[in-house]
């Protein structure tokens, strides 16, 4: 592989130790994957920040790392942890495990890693432009770099991302290249999508069915927003491994070139009904409802508090979302609006990664097809999956509303 000087530099340990462990790290990946050499990064996400996840040997990891000098040189921020790093003991988490959440932050802040704590950097500012190569590491985040921004992203993993801040490198090699962004499926969508709840059940169909390839979405009169791709893009990755996606006539580089490769089979969905199915459960009460997964905008904070205003929920609700997105929406009074509802705003955290199956609930509802694909194995609760008013109306009555 060929190297720069100051690649090689850092590689024979002239940036200290935990420089040279991280050119390490990214120059094995390079040689896995016969990358011909590196290529510089403009920002990073790095993943692996909930202590639920990481345990005591991560955390050793970390402060280890963090302790040999190591620190990112490229803007570089991290993924929600497992608790709301200033409202947990409200939420009810243990304070034993806000300790050791509280020293992984600690650990990365002294890496240099921003404390954002969202999937959602692209709503907080951290928005690469089309073409610029990042190393990001939330498979959602991944998706919605790739598809809707036109960015360049393998699908790191946390070690891996970490080791691209501190190097601001990355092996060139997957979706940093031109050949591995044509679609190799095209996916014949003849159903209409009508909610952000329809467009994570056919992200979960499609990403179930093409695992790790790059599917091209035909698909006719879709005006989807960012809360529809965000969700999409959120389930393909979560079903499937899709790190790349393209629309016909509205992502970035499909509007721009041909980016179907030669040789695409064909799938086609002409149903959702398959991914309610298999996402939503049978339960008739509902005792917690979660909202912003990915984490919510302002305009999706807006848009709950619309429908709650006046009126008083009787169950759990607990709308995720980063804690920059949040500051904005206390000056823009939602928070307070929400909460006069008895709705919670949690930032940095979601149900996915904070430790939920110790609080008591036994339902969730959720309109992410993401959350509802991961909650019955990460958080042991049964889900109801639905539109963003059956849920909201799930809150106000405690029971489910099939539509
Ligand atoms: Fe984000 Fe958690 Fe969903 S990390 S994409 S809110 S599962």
């Amino acid at each position: 592989m060929r190297l720069t000087r100051e690649e090689q530099a850092m590689l024979d340990g002239e940036s200290g130790e935990g420089v040279r462990k991280a050119m390490e790290i990214i120059i094995a990946l390079g040689r896995i994957y016969q990358a011909d050499d590196l290529v510089p990064i403009s920002s990073v996400q790095v993943s692996g920040v909930s202590y639920k996840n990481l345990g005591d040997a991560g955390l050793d990891f970390l402060e280890e790392w963090a302790g040999q000098g190591a620190r990112a040189r490229v803007p570089a921020t991290l993924n929600p942890a497992g608790m709301d790093l200033s409202g947990w003991q409200e939420l009810g988490f243990s304070p034993e495990f806000a300790r050791c959440q509280e020293r992984v932050i600690s650990a990365y802040a002294a890496l240099g890693v921003s404390p954002t704590c969202t999937c959602t950097p692209y709503l907080i500012g951290y928005v690469p432009e089309f073409g610029q190569h990042v190393a990001w590491a939330e498979s959602s985040a991944v998706s919605y770099a790739n598809s809707v921004l036109g960015a360049r992203t393998n699908r790191e993993g946390g070690p891996s991302a970490l080791a691209a801040a501190v190097t601001g490198r990355t092996a060139r090699y997957g979706l940093h290249q031109d050949a591995h962004r044509l679609a190799t499926v095209v996916v014949e969508v003849d159903t209409d999508i009508h909610s952000e709840a329809d467009a994570g059940a056919l992200g979960y169909l499609v990403g179930q069915q093409v695992r790790n390839q790059v599917p091209y979405l035909k698909m006719e009169k879709w005006e989807a927003n960012e809360s529809d791709l965000k969700t999409l893009g959120a389930a393909m990755a979560a079903s499937g491994a899709v790190a790349l996606y393209h629309i016909a006539g509205v992502t970035p580089e499909a509007k721009a070139q041909q980016m179907i490769a030669d040789g695409a089979s064909t799938l086609v969905v002409d149903s959702l009904k398959p991914a309610y199915q298999a996402l939503d459960g049978s339960a008739g009460t509902v005792d917690l409802v979660s909202l912003g997964c990915p984490h919510a905008s302002l305009a999706e904070l807006e848009a709950i508090a619309s429908y709650l205003d006046g009126r008083r929920i009787v169950t759990s609700l607990w709308i995720t979302t980063a804690r920059a997105t949040r500051e904005a929406a206390e000056r823009e009074n939602l928070v307070a609006r929400l909460e006069e509802t008895g709705a919670r705003v949690v930032a940095d955290t979601c149900m996915v990664v904070a430790p939920v199956d110790g609080l008591g609930f036994r339902t969730m509802a959720t309109n992410s097809a993401k959350m509802a694909f991961y909650t019955p194995a990460h958080s042991r609760l049964s889900v109801r999956f639905g539109t963003l008013e059956q849920c909201l109306d799930a809150a106000l009555s405690g029971r489910w509303r099939v539509s």
